[in-house]
């Protein structure tokens, strides 16, 4: 009799059926937020031409691309505006009749049991494009807070159901906890960026927002891609400020981050699988290199291994149909 000197780990590999009884993770439609540009004006249906399928909309096609949205399953969408006017101080973000506010109102009212989720930041409304004051070349933070506070505030008013800060400005998560809660929102939760590092898988995000900075970067606000430990400083202000969630952002290039994130905090982890990172596998598939599908619905789940709860991506429609086939 041979002693047997391995483990035989195919026996669990041995059929579709097999497999799925001991897979440990499962990517579900649930899990998906999916980012929206919401551009002023009429009639506007702008394909971003670094992100194949995703669209700049107005108002007006608003209805049309929710009914899908919502045809499909998917349970919540992350808002930007496109505003028509930009100014130094960024005062489109924290209008009553800003883009986000008035399509906030809109989704409400035809959409009610859709989750808006609001990105609360500056840069897309600013001439100079940093997500805040300006101020001798750098931005202010305690300065930036109040218009950030704002905006925030204003997009609970127009009936976001979740406020998603990403500017990156200190203290952002306390300062924006209390100006809801004066405001009587206690009751919406706060998705914080926590950990958002200053990368270049952002460049086809800029091209869909009209956001890139006029000058410099935003390295004097957004984190070092080679620091981890910073990062869990980071979650912990964060939770310590009162989030609600916690978003990693890039997402594959940090899944170490989003694991420890995961393990530290007892918060849901959002994973942002941005815009680079989907650029990257449009074009691919494009020149035929790659099987699409298979590379996205593999990528995702491997966020969800790496401690994602929840994930938002441009793929959020493919994703959705994918998984009801
Ligand atoms: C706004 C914001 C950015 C993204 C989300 N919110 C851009 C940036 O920080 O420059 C990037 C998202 C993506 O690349 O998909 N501050």
């Amino acid at each position: 009799m041979s002693k047997q000197l391995y483990d035989r780990h195919r026996r669990l590999r041995s059929s579709t059926s097999m497999r799925a009884m001991v897979r440990e993770t499962k990517l579900t439609t649930d899990d998906l937020i999916y980012p929206m540009f919401i551009v002023e004006g009429e009639n506007i249906k702008n394909e971003v031409v670094s992100m194949p399928g995703v669209y700049q909309v107005s108002l007006d096609y608003l209805t049309e691309e929710l009914n899908e949205i919502v045809s499909l399953g998917i349970r919540s969408v992350l808002l930007f505006g496109i505003p028509k006017e930009k100014d130094e101080l960024g005062t489109q973000a924290y209008c009553e009749t800003g883009i986000v506010q008035e399509a906030l109102r809109k989704i409400k009212k035809e959409f009610p049991e859709l989750i808006t989720v609001a990105d609360t930041c500056l840069c897309e409304y600013t001439s100079h494009g940093h997500c805040g004051i300006i101020h001798e070349g750098d931005v202010l933070n305690d300065e930036s807070l109040e218009l950030i506070v704002q905006t925030a505030v204003s997009q609970a008013k127009a009936g976001a159901d979740i406020i998603a800060p990403s500017n990156m400005m200190d203290g952002f998560v306390s300062a924006i906890r209390r100006g809801l809660d004066e405001a009587g929102f206690e009751n919406i939760p706060i998705m914080s960026y926590a950990v958002k590092y200053a990368s270049a898988f952002y460049g086809p995000f800029r091209d869909a927002a009209g956001s890139a900075p006029q000058f410099g970067d935003r390295k004097t606000y957004q984190m070092d891609p080679a620091n981890r430990l910073e990062a869990l400083r980071e979650a912990e202000s964060d939770i310590n400020e009162g989030a609600d969630f916690l978003i990693v952002k890039p997402a594959l290039s940090y899944m170490d981050i989003m694991r420890e994130v995961k393990d530290q905090f007892n918060a849901p982890v959002v994973a942002y699988n941005v815009s680079g990172e989907y650029a990257m596998v449009k074009a691919a598939a494009q020149n035929g290199w790659i099987d699409e599908k298979q590379i996205v619905l593999e990528k995702l789940t491997s966020m969800k291994r790496a401690g994602a709860d929840i994930i938002i991506t441009y793929a959020a429609k493919d994703v959705a149909r994918w998984l009801k086939d």
